[in-house]
């Protein structure tokens, strides 16, 4: 092992705290579940956890709608719970790191609610301004709301002014020129920091800071992050930044972070880790890109030469709980065709045999992450190869954005549904026995998926990510940086040191290098080819 820091090759785990265990018996998972499930977590093999928001919040964004930072949703247990966790997680080797999300605040907060009450101190920590038109009942600006419609709401007290939401209304924006909010977010760090947090990583990282003025958004920035527009990406972030930085140094060990940040390239992301600014960014383009050996190439290229230079290469990620879960984008996404919604969700049924051919190029992908230089973050339930959940009856949905869009979009709820961890049916031991339901209901047929059905089995998507992980600690942490290997079209393959990774996309099967076989992503083939869609390690001895 190298003697650099832990995050540098770290693979972490990431648990929707609401899906992942239910201690208590109320459909929702919480901490007592969680707590319960670590030697689960430890027999994964991850050197971290990082928990969606776990703050008192009256869920109109499952938990992005912060009312307190500095405790426990009740549902999910109290600040000693959470101090249990900490202790009992680092007694097992793990680290942990928080959601942090400083945008925007939840509109039952104390601050917007004082805002709202005409407190004057209070309005300034948000983003209030007159609107347009002669009574002042237009927006202020064309700024839409990520979740759809206009992302200002009039209030009626106490002068009609307009507060802007990049999110739902619910989640009134804060003012980052305010130096409150600036002083209030540090406070907030260092609580948790005191209390043993590893790091956090920080929602919309690259939102808090909007263009001087306000001005309209150009039309083909309206519905994309990946265009410039004036509430994203501005200079003023990094400064924000650079101070949470100082902070995090102040610890013993440092304190780290990741960015969630939608920008439109990897220059623009590389910004956000400069070496005074943030340890790490999620590297979102082989979550956006299709199960094609080019295309996944040039994304990997791309982010080595423009971001993860040097020492600390990039961190990758195939899912999390805004997307599509892979197994579903590979099953939908056919060389032809589009991506089949991985941000432009749309209401579809995946067949069986479609599912099938996701679930085998998932396990593939999940090689490759893993065997790149780099961090990876692991989606909890990608472990179990479990798909997108489509068939959520409409009034069991939760997500705003399936409201807000008039039903159009079925939103995010599919990948959140609570982990099968034992038995036939519902609630699959995610809630304690006599239980039948819970938050998003679960579907019929997952026994096969559950934790206990994939224990011990060989060839199951647990074991094969169990392994893959122990291989990766012991062979590709620290093994030289990478080089490409000449393949045909289809296949991307590429050379650490001794130890050749190779993928094929493509139908035919293609033949592997000499050398050991260390892993397949599919067990039942060992004669020298690599059939479609698969992924294997292989030692070849000496480096050519
Ligand atoms: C990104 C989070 O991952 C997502 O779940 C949330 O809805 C938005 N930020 C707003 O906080
Ligand atoms: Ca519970």
């Amino acid at each position: 092992m190298s003697n650099q820091p832990w995050w540098r090759s770290a693979v972490v785990y990431q648990c929707y705290l609401r899906s992942f265990a239910d201690g208590n018996g109320d459909g929702i998972g919480d901490l007592a579940g969680l707590r319960a499930r670590i030697p689960y977590l430890a027999s994964l093999g991850i050197d971290a956890l990082w928990i969606n928001p776990w703050y008192p919040s009256p869920q109109h964004d499952a938990g992005y709608d912060v009312a307190d930072f500095r405790a426990i949703e009740p549902a999910y247990g109290d600040l000693a719970d959470a101090d249990a966790l900490i202790e009992e997680l680092h007694g097992a080797g793990i680290r942990l790191l928080l959601d942090i999300v400083p945008n925007h605040l939840s509109w039952e907060h104390t601050w917007f609610k004082q805002a709202l009450a005409g407190d004057e101190a209070a309005r300034a920590r948000f983003i209030f301004r007159p609107g347009r038109g002669e009574h002042g009942d237009l927006p202020p600006n064309n700024w839409q709301s990520a979740f759809g419609g206009s992302a200002w709401t009039r209030t009626s007290e106490p002068d009609g002014e307009w507060y802007l939401h990049m999110f739902a209304p619910q989640q009134p924006d804060l003012c980052w020129e305010n130096p409150e909010v600036i002083a209030e977010f540090e406070s907030v760090l260092r609580f948790w920091f005191d209390r043993g947090v590893d790091g956090f990583r920080i929602d919309v990282a690259h939102g808090l800071v909007k263009a001087p003025g306000l001005p309209d958004a150009p039309p083909g920035a309206l519905d994309s992050t990946l265009e410039p527009h004036p509430a994203w990406d501005q200079e003023g972030v990094h400064d924000i930044f650079r101070g949470w930085r100082r902070v995090a140094d102040e610890y013993d060990p440092p304190r780290i972070f990741v960015a969630e940040a939608w920008v439109p390239d990897n220059e623009r992301l590389a910004r956000f880790v400069r070496p005074d600014e943030l340890h790490t960014a999620f590297q979102f383009d082989l979550l956006t890109a299709p199960f094609r050996a080019p295309v996944m190439r040039t994304v990997i290229d791309d982010a080595r030469q423009v971001l993860g230079q040097a020492d600390n290469p990039s961190t990758w990620v195939l899912s999390n709980h805004d997307v599509v879960r892979h197994v579903t984008r590979y099953a939908r996404s056919q060389p032809e065709q589009s991506l089949g919604g991985v941000l432009d969700r749309e209401r579809w049924l995946t067949d069986e045999a479609d599912l099938e051919l996701g679930l085998r190029r998932a396990r593939a992908a999940a090689l490759v992450t893993m065997a790149l230089p780099g961090k990876v973050y692991i989606y909890q339930g990608d472990e179990l190869g479990l798909p997108e959940v489509e068939d959520i009856a409409d009034h069991r949905r939760l997500d705003p954005i399936f409201e807000r869009s008039g039903g159009a979009d079925p939103g995010r709820d599919g990948c959140r549904v609570p982990l099968p961890w034992h038995g036939d049916q519902p609630t699959y031991g995610f809630s304690p026995d006599g239980v039948h339901d819970t938050w998003l209901p679960q579907p019929q047929g997952w026994a096969p998926l559950t934790v206990s059905a994939q224990d011990g089995v060989e060839g199951s998507t647990l074991e094969l990510y169990r392994r893959a992980l122990r291989l990766r600690r012991e062979r590709f942490v620290g093994a030289p940086d990478l080089v490409w290997i000449d393949a045909p079209d289809d296949v991307l393959a590429f050379r650490r040191g001794s130890l050749e990774c190779w993928l094929n996309t493509g139908a035919e099967p293609v033949e592997l290098p000499p050398g050991t076989v260390l892993l397949r992503s599919d067990p039942t083939t060992d004669d020298g080819l690599l059939p479609g869609n698969t992924a294997a390690w292989i030692d070849v001895g000496e480096p050519a």
